[in-house]
């Protein structure tokens, strides 16, 4: 009886390990999705013609400040949706982010303004 609650217990002791394991490496994997698409939104140089001007380095702020991302009838409504917009300009203005970036952009955006569930 106490060899197998003492394997049941070293069993148990591995498994919370590996879900601690787990658990940190995706908080890690958010908080450096929240970093790169800090950076991505804020460094990206977008080379488009906008209303009949031509940009070089036109940014995410160019057309829309980040007003639209706090304001009362804003178009996403949960994280999905968020990522579909950030990849719906990403596309309309040939930004080149991978699909990735627009999740790490879209993670940005979120833990900043819009704070949806994931
Ligand atoms: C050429 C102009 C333009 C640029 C530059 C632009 N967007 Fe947009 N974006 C739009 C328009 C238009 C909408 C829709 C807004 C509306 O209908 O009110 C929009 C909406 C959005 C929304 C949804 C806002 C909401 O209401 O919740 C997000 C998120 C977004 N854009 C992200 C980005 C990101 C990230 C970039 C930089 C890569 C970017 N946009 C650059 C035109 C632009």
């Amino acid at each position: 009886m106490i060899v197998i609650s003492r394997m049941l217990l070293t069993a148990s002791a591995k498994l919370s390990f590996i879900l601690i394991a787990a658990l940190t490496a995706s908080m890690a994997a958010y908080a450096s999705d929240i970093e790169s698409g800090k950076e991505l939104y804020h460094e990206v140089e977008i080379n488009q013609t906008i209303n009949g001007v031509n940009y070089e380095n036109a940014n995410c702020d160019t057309c829309h400040s980040s007003d639209v991302f706090i304001r009362e009838n804003r178009l996403a409504t949960n994280f999905k949706k968020l990522e579909a917009f950030v990849e719906r300009c990403n596309t309309n203005l040939d930004v080149g982010w991978f699909p990735e970036d627009v999740t790490a952009v879209a993670t940005y955006l979120n833990s900043e303004y819009y704070n949806f569930a994931k």
